[in-house]
């Protein structure tokens, strides 16, 4: 199989396995309040994590590029919905590209689409400091996202199973980009301990990208003749991850993913500590299935479920939602009580 195959298959299977379900998100209430003194104009979405400004909290996580035509038309379609929306957007890994020049185009045209907007670039851990800086460059890129997938690897027949150096690898990155370095999962979560060995590495930027949404045990799993079922519920519940990390580094800045099908589970982030959010294959699904228009009302609305939970808790900014009051049950809580100690 292909480079090329494996994404197609990535994305069929990602699109097909995100269902409406039960999310992590479900087990958190945001407790209501019933005094605002805020005009609906009085709320303003731009925010800031580090050096990064967004216009919103909400961005497009990482996803494709790489795949030949098919892939290029998927990151044009997204990149031209973000420009609309005027939200930030990651590609898919670009390790393909810095491998083989003739994928750059479909990543290049994210950048051609959106010449103005926020732009992260995504890379794997195998790579080296000058990789890096091309796929920075190859999108004059904003941020880079660099993913640790090691559980997605295992799976993966063909997948790596060699990690030496991981670790110096990512800190000499951070050391010589002169963008902010941001480390994400792939849906299973960074926990604490992650975080904390990350950040002894000098990465100052996290994406919790945790279990609940699309879920890369499963995708991987569909391609397997023997699948590895016992993987496909692992990970870290996205809230838990958020939590557990923003209690442990304060000052870290860190943005939520995995699961976040709308702007409440958006918002319950928010509150939970993280400073933006990315959503990845369920703006996919919408795109696939319904088209750019239904992608850009899609956004819209995550957009306008966030500023009515901002009005009615009285925030003006997406930053004052961190802390505020919420009620949490079930398998979620036995996570926040269990990883408190
Ligand atoms: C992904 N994701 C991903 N992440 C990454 O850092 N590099 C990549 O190349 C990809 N590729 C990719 C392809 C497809 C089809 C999907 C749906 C996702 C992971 C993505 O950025 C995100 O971390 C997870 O999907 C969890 O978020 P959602 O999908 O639950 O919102």
């Amino acid at each position: 199989m292909t480079r090329q195959q494996r994404k197609l298959e990535h994305i069929k299977y990602a699109v097909e396995s995100n269902q409406e379900g039960w999310s992590p998100f479900d087990d958190m209430e945001i407790v209501h309040q019933s005094v605002t003194s805020l005009r609906w104009e009085d709320i303003d979405l731009h925010t800031k994590v580090g050096g990064l400004a967004l216009s919103s909290p909400l961005f497009v996580n990482a996803m494709t590029g790489g795949g030949g035509i098919k892939t290029e038309k998927i990151n044009a379609q997204l990149a031209a919905v973000a420009a609309e929306t005027g939200i930030g957007m990651s590609v898919g890994s670009q390790m393909s590209a810095l491998k083989d020049s003739t994928e750059e185009p479909s990543y290049r045209i994210v950048r051609k689409e959106n010449p103005k907007g926020i732009i992260f670039a995504n890379i794997g851990s195998e790579s080296s400091v000058e990789q890096a800086r091309r796929a920075v460059d190859m999108l004059e890129a904003d941020a880079l996202q660099i993913h640790l997938n090691v559980l997605q690897e295992l799976i993966m027949p063909e997948g790596d199973r060699d990690f030496r150096q991981m670790d110096r690898r990512i800190e000499a990155i951070v050391q010589s980009i002169p963008v902010p370095v941001i480390v994400k999962e792939v849906g299973h979560g960074l926990s604490k301990e992650t975080a904390i060995r990350l950040q002894e590495l000098g990465v100052q930027f996290l994406d919790a990208a945790g279990m609940g949404g699309t879920n890369f045990s499963k995708v991987e799993n569909r391609r397997r003749k023997d699948p590895l079922s016992a993987f496909n519920s692992w990970g870290i519940p996205t809230p838990a991850s958020v939590k557990e990390i923003r209690g442990i580094l304060p000052g870290a800045h860190l943005l939520a993913s995995g699961g976040i099908r709308n702007g409440m589970d958006g918002a319950k982030s928010l509150i939970l500590g993280a400073e933006a959010f990315g959503m990845a294959g369920s703006l996919l699904k919408v795109l696939m299935e319904e088209g750019m228009d239904s992608l850009s009302n899609r956004i819209a609305s995550v957009h306008q479920e966030l500023k009515i939970i901002m009005m009615l808790l009285e925030c003006r900014e997406p930053k004052q939602l961190a802390g505020k009051p919420y009620v949490v049950t079930g398998y979620l809580k036995e996570w926040f009580d269990q990883r408190a100690k």
